[in-house]
């Protein structure tokens, strides 16, 4: 569907001007214990099982999962047919979180760590994944150095994130996070700031003792909504999107208003386009 959004005497023009004095954005803090669930109480689409399967055949591994969130795709590691998968993750909370909803499953387990300190035996792994995580760690060399620890040599390990490419798709029906950009262009920058590209993250790899890189996209399906209304609700609670929270409330509202106007009634499926790194642990 076209935008009609800014055509005309566009109001949005001054929303990323807009000061913000009264509520200031506050940086996620996954520590909080009010974003615990933040990550929880979604599925991983069949788009992301069948990309993952074309990369490795996950039945009988021992897989970890790093930065695990809520447990979304540990548990569909545990579906894929993983003989145990491991979460791990630096926030208690968040791992409690985790382990409330997904810690009945046979061969699940947690562990709290760094994803450059996981505390995990060395070579205990056959697949390390680690989703929607490296661009928040400070020393990507040191993640992948662990990565490399806690793999069994030929092991795999699948990084997926988005690049500043990927954060930069324009906006649309199937995908409103890039209409994010439009209304507050400062929190591209951020994006693009905190994201490494791939040849950074290759080169870090390749340092970490890892060969065969390989890099894959894929448009995954975050989420299907019954109704716009529910994806709104999503957002305004800034739920499962760490960069709402460099928005002020304000700017939320803000925002929220906007895509009610740019996103017609009805089911949404909520796409956004990733990188998927894939490496062997070389011997
Ligand atoms: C954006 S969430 C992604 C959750 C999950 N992987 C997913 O894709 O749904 C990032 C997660 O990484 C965790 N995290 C951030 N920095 C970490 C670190 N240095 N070591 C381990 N976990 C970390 C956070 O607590 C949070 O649960």
């Amino acid at each position: 569907m076209e935008s009609v959004f800014c055509v005309v005497a566009p109001p949005c023009l001054a929303l990323h001007n807009k000061q913000s004095r009264h509520n200031p954005p506050v940086p996620i803090d996954f520590r909080d214990p009010a974003n615990r669930r933040t990550y929880s109480d979604r599925e991983a689409d069949v788009s992301w099982r069948e990309a993952v399967a074309a990369l490795v055949d996950p039945a009988g591994a021992d897989v970890v999962d790093v930065g695990c969130g809520g447990g979304t795709y540990l548990r569909a590691w545990h579906d894929l047919g993983a003989a145990t998968v491991t979460g791990v993750d630096s926030s208690a909370p968040i791992l409690d979180a985790a382990r409330e909803s997904h810690g009945h499953l046979p061969g699940v387990s947690f562990q709290l760590g760094d994803a450059a300190a996981t505390g995990l035996d060395a070579g205990c792994a056959d697949v390390v994944f680690e989703r929607a995580l490296i661009h928040h760690v400070p020393d990507l060399g040191a993640v992948a150095v662990e990565a490399a620890r806690i793999l069994r040599p030929g092991g795999l390990l699948l990084i997926q994130d988005r690049t500043p490419d990927d954060v930069a798709q324009p906006g649309s029906v199937d995908h409103p996070r890039g209409w994010l950009f439009d209304l507050y262009p400062r929190l591209l920058d951020v994006e693009k700031a905190r994201r490494p590209g791939p040849s950074l993250v290759g080169a870090e790899l390749t340092a970490a003792g890892f060969g065969e890189v390989a890099t894959t996209t894929l448009w995954e399906v975050r989420r299907r909504y019954a109704d716009r209304e529910d994806y709104l609700a999503e957002i305004a609670l800034r739920t499962g999107r760490s960069i709402l929270h460099d928005l002020s409330n304000d700017e939320l509202a803000d925002l929220v208003e906007e895509l009610r106007r740019r996103i017609p009634d009805g089911p949404l499926v909520e796409q956004d386009r990733w990188t998927i790194w894939r490496a062997v642990r070389v011997s």
